[in-house]
């Protein structure tokens, strides 16, 4: 297990006289004091406009805002220039729907976030292929759906409600075979474990930082360079131009052209710290710290009576996060508890995936979700508040 939580100072809190114990990393995670100083660092030393004047500060800003795009690009394993900044997740999946020229034929599953889903419309053009109880897509039907002709199949890695990991290679390859275009959301895996774009050979793939260790308000639509080519701008503006006249105007070159207006400099900037913080730790590592702590929490719940666990029981199809119903008490109302006793930190709800839920006719549910920071006693903590709740069911 790693043992990193003297990085994060805001473990040091507590609340009422007692400990937090965050269970809520799915959401957002902390941050570790190298971000913090990072984002410190450049307000109080190097602040000014990035891309612009020829002034010291503004090229030690610009210097520091380049180096996370080539750190970025080194930990996905892209050229640089296929890495666009944008606000996160949700805007890179939409940067695809509204700039990708052709995409009308879309494929999505029952388990995507809300982010995943509703870009690609509601018509007859757009399918969704089910998943069964532990997240498993019905590869059978999406072969069928990727028969008929589609021009993208659009999947998250990992569910962020129940924690489903797809093979997404597969899947990768089963739409390439069909012709189809992929974009992955990777909003839950970026920050858990290590992802090649080449060897995936993934056409788009969309992550942000504040679900890895960085930033609010940042994140990267990585594309091919091809795609990227493709795509028309849906923001003009400063930096994403070359020339400028009366009559009309040039594009500046990729990732430039899309990132139109002043960027969120000192989060890029902070990114860049967390992500060189990540690469310090190794993803491997990471990856097998969240894997041994969802293992322990899966086995420690489902020893209590009247916790009925959601999602996949294979360890191996495990992201970080554990859902979880408990009998007679709804979801909000376990939420609460937890806070208001130990202070655990979980979110409950349809964690922004309704249609899957419906899906699989599930109630709202409870979801801890785990990172870096996270321990065992964290997970033993969080199983007897649950048991000493459910005594008085
Ligand atoms: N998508 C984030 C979550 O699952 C906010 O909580």
């Amino acid at each position: 297990m790693l043992d990193v939580r003297a990085d994060f100072p805001i473990l040091e809190r507590q609340i009422n006289g007692k400990p937090i114990v965050y269970l809520d990393s799915a959401a957002t995670s902390l941050k570790p004091r190298c971000v913090i100083d990072a984002v410190t660092n450049f307000y109080t030393l190097h602040t000014a406009n990035v891309h612009r004047a020829v002034h010291a500060l503004a090229e030690e800003a610009t210097e520091q805002f380049e180096d996370t795009r080539r750190v970025l690009a080194r930990l996905i394993n892209c050229d640089e220039n296929e890495a666009v900044f944008v606000r996160g997740t949700t805007e890179a999946i939409n940067m695809v729907h509204r700039c990708y020229p052709g995409l009308k034929r879309s494929v999505t599953t029952a388990i995507e976030h809300h982010s995943n889903l509703l870009p690609w419309g509601f018509g007859p053009d757009r399918h969704i292929v089910s998943v069964d109880a532990e997240g498993r897509i019905d590869m059978d039907a999406l072969d069928a759906v990727l028969a008929g002709g589609i021009d993208l199949v659009a999947v998250s890695h990992v569910s962020n409600a129940i924690g489903a990991v797809q093979p997404i290679k597969d899947i990768i390859d089963r739409a390439h075979a069909a012709g189809a275009l992929v974009l992955v959301d990777a909003a839950q895996s970026a920050p858990h474990l290590p992802l090649d774009v080449k060897e995936l050979d993934v056409d788009f793939l969309g992550f942000s930082a504040h679900k890895m260790l960085g930033p609010g308000g940042i994140g990267c639509l990585y594309a091919k360079a091809e795609h990227l080519d493709k795509m028309s701008t849906w923001m003009l503006g400063g930096h994403v131009v070359d020339q400028v006249h009366r009559e009309g105007y040039t594009l500046q070159e990729v990732p430039h052209r899309f990132e139109a207006g002043t960027p969120a400099i000192e989060a890029v900037i902070g990114w860049g710290a967390a992500l060189r913080y990540l690469a310090g730790i190794g993803l491997d590592n990471v990856h097998e710290h969240d894997r041994e702590l969802v293992t322990y929490a899966r086995n420690r719940l489902s020893d209590i009576d009247h916790v009925k666990l959601i999602g996949p029981t294979d360890p191996q199809r495990s992201g970080s996060a554990v859902s979880f119903q408990v009998d007679g008490l709804e979801a909000h109302g376990v939420a609460r508890m937890l806070n208001n006793r130990e202070n655990i930190m979980v979110r409950s709800g349809f964690h922004c995936a309704q249609p899957l839920h419906e899906s699989l006719d599930l109630l709202p549910t409870v979801r801890a979700s785990f990172y870096v920071y996270n321990t065992k006693e964290e997970v033993d903590s969080l199983a007897q508040c649950l048991e000493a709740v459910i005594q008085f069911l």
